[in-house]
């Protein structure tokens, strides 16, 4: 795990639900400031982006159902599973933050692209 690895508090609660249900935590990276996003995927699968769009920087949020990370200003939309852009006017993806667990926490590091 490159970079800096931060523990975020909050992640393991939101994305440790007992249902099986995706979990979407909304965090602030504690380096950059910027909203990030930890989501649990349908099979177990956590991952985490920067939540600033990639268009105009607007933060990007997870819309119930919609199985997207959707941009409430110009209506970017983006991979849940990639960071990739699926909708314009973004054409860039979100960064990544790498994720790895470790002793019952979710480590959440600086993003890969800056
Ligand atoms: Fe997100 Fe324009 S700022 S689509």
């Amino acid at each position: 795990l490159a970079g800096v690895a931060i523990a975020y508090s909050a992640g393991i609660n939101v994305v440790s639900g007992a249902d099986g249900t995706k979990g979407v935590s909304l965090v602030t990276d504690p380096k950059s400031g910027d909203p990030a996003v930890i989501i649990r995927l349908a099979n177990d699968t956590v991952v985490a982006y920067d939540a600033v769009c990639t268009h105009q920087g607007c933060t990007v949020g997870y819309v119930q159902g919609s199985g997207v990370l959707q941009c409430p200003c110009h209506g970017a939309t983006f991979d849940l599973a990639s960071g990739e852009p699926l909708d314009g006017p973004a054409v860039d993806p979100v960064p990544v933050h790498p994720v790895r667990a470790r002793d019952g926490w979710i480590e959440v590091a600086a993003p890969e692209t800056p």
